[in-house]
């Protein structure tokens, strides 16, 4: 799958956001190894703190189907700024992968390049056994 193809897929997953709060929907398309591309978006709550950003509902998804190796990934959101990911998402998605291409867009459909390992080089962890093949 090209980028342009994941960017938009991104861009269209922001209709799934749930954001009557913040009013700023974001979408997120985890290209998994196998070729499929999960999709989520943020999911907000009247008790703020609740809110499940995007990045992590769609690790979440993909994970439930087995899927733990990615390939690339794409978050949009409505801003004229390439949004990075937030810290907790960054520290979900370092659980199953030490690197990951992430494309920013925003909401003109410019897309910028980045990397899991640029944003969070050096993850929390305790112990091996996290990853692929957990629990
Ligand atoms: N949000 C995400 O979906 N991903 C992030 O990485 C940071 C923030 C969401 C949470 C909330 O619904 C809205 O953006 C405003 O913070």
């Amino acid at each position: 799958m090209d980028d342009r193809t994941l960017v938009e897929r991104a861009l269209a997953a922001r209709e799934g956001a749930y954001a009557p709060y913040s009013r700023f929907r974001v979408g997120a398309a985890l290209l998994c190894e196998d070729g499929e591309v999960i999709e989520a978006a943020n999911l907000e709550n009247a008790s703020l703190g609740l809110s499940v950003c995007a990045e992590r509902n769609a690790v979440a998804r993909a994970v439930f189907t087995k899927r733990w190796q990615w390939r690339k990934l794409a978050v949009a959101t409505d801003s004229p700024d390439f949004i990075p990911p937030c810290g907790a998402c960054l520290q979900v998605l370092a659980e199953f992968t030490r690197d990951l291409p992430i494309i920013l867009v925003n909401a003109r459909g410019q897309a910028h390049e980045v990397s899991l390992r640029e944003l969070i080089p050096l993850p929390f962890a305790t112990y091996d056994g996290g990853g692929e093949g957990g629990a």
